[in-house]
């Protein structure tokens, strides 16, 4: 089976092929189609925003898609920046410089009131337009400085007990990880579809 992943984030798309990559999901990123596709990410909510890309990569290709829509929710800002994750502190500024600005933002929080969680809503949109979401959460604390050079986004400030995402190995954040979880549960609904329709025949 081959979904096209409505994201342009490089990150992202690495997490999607090894995620999917032993279910026998082969993933094509929405670049490599549409290089000018931007979605306009106006939803009020994961579920929403997951919808909009899916939808929209769907609509032009005619072919299954999927999407994830996530974010970093602290506990200390009230659930920010959530959904505004990419565009905290702008849209343009690099991750360095928003990490330092929510390190700023916590400087007064003291270890075990930095806890926080990672969000992952996707959404799957087969070719013949059934939908299916799924969730994942992942706990964990905010960090006192970034650590660790691997993954993406705000990894190297996320901490689940000792290490960062960002020094975990891919494998081992996918194991742990909201996107990990949630595409696990989106592989558990598609194996409900394309292995029994309503005839039980494979699709
Ligand atoms: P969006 O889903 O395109 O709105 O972007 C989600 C944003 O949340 C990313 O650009 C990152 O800033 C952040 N984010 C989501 N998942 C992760 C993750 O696994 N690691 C680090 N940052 C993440």
């Amino acid at each position: 089976m081959q979904v096209i992943v409505a994201t342009g984030n490089a990150g992202k798309l690495r997490e999607f092929t090894r995620i999917f990559a032993p279910f026998g999901i082969e993933v094509v990123g929405q670049k490599t189609l549409y290089p000018e596709l931007e979605v306009e990410e106006s939803g009020a909510t994961f579920a929403e925003n997951a919808f909009l890309k899916a939808q929209a990569v769907h609509a032009l290709s005619g072919k299954a898609a999927v999407a994830d829509d996530s974010g970093l929710c602290i506990d200390a800002l009230g659930g920010r920046p959530g959904v505004y994750s990419a565009r905290y502190a702008g849209e343009d500024t690099s991750y360095p410089e928003k990490m330092q600005r929510l390190l700023e933002e916590l400087k007064e929080v003291p270890q075990g009131k930095r806890t926080a969680r990672f969000v992952s809503h996707i959404c799957f949109i087969s070719e013949q337009g059934e939908r299916i979401d799924a969730q994942g959460v992942c706990e964990g604390e905010i960090g006192f400085a970034p650590a660790g050079e691997n993954g993406f986004g705000y990894d190297p400030l996320f901490y689940v007990g000792e290490r960062s995402f960002a020094q975990l190995g891919g494998v081992e954040k996918d194991a742990l990880s909201h996107r990990g979880k949630a595409l696990r549960a989106l592989v558990e609904q598609l194996e409900q579809l394309y292995t029994v329709d309503g005839a039980g025949e494979k699709r």
